[in-house]
């Protein structure tokens, strides 16, 4: 028998949002806002927090729930999930992401609203030192990361502490995407019983 032991999930759902709809959004976000905020992007444009509440993104909050729906359930937590926060980056030609991680939550993940032909990958990097062991070919047990293309409407969920990065933007387009983090709360009841104690 084998059990793998350590393993890092990768959740990808294709969605079919009105990606145009939340392209128009997003732009009309930097008009109005056109200095945004400077995190990990570096040439490009990152917004500030955006509504929780906003009716435009709402059909994209409700396709999120539903591939949590998925996704959450393998790290067999006891704990209700929040969407804490959501932004867009919008990554102009050569604007690039700088390796980061997302601190404090527990699911990220990205939803790419606009990303025309070689737009700049996202790679996710492993952290194990891997040096001594080669293989004759990369696989999941000795990669040193992995890379993603990025796709019109995809959606990609990961731990929050996975390392990433996003490859510049070798097209002359746009690249739109909107970054989210869930964190974790202890379910009422939960939290009321371990108080009892
Ligand atoms: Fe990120």
């Amino acid at each position: 028998m084998i059990t793998e032991i350590f393993s890092t999930a990768l959740g990808k759902y294709q969605l079919d949002l009105d990606s145009k709809k939340i392209e128009q959004y997003c732009l009309s976000i930097r008009e109005k806002d056109e200095k945004g905020r400077i995190v990990s992007n570096a040439g490009g444009y990152q917004s500030n927090l955006l509504d929780l509440k906003d009716e435009t993104l709402k059909p994209f909050r409700l396709s999120l729930m539903k591939a949590l729906k998925e996704y959450y359930p393998i790290y067999e937590s006891n704990k209700n999930l929040r969407l804490q926060e959501y932004w867009f980056n919008i990554n102009g030609h050569k604007a690039f992401n700088r390796l980061h991680s997302h601190a404090g939550a527990f699911i990220s993940g990205v939803y790419y609203v606009k990303a025309p032909q070689d737009c700049g990958q996202i790679y996710f990097q492993r952290k194990t030192n891997l040096n001594l062991f080669k293989l004759d070919e990369v696989n999941k047990y000795n990669c040193e990361g992995y890379y993603q293309d990025p796709k019109e409407n995809l959606l990609l969920l990961f731990p929050s502490w996975c390392e990433h990065l996003v490859l510049g933007n070798n097209s002359k387009e746009e690249r739109i995407s909107i970054s989210f983090n869930f964190v974790t709360e202890w379910k009422y009841e939960i939290y009321f019983n371990a108080s009892c104690l």
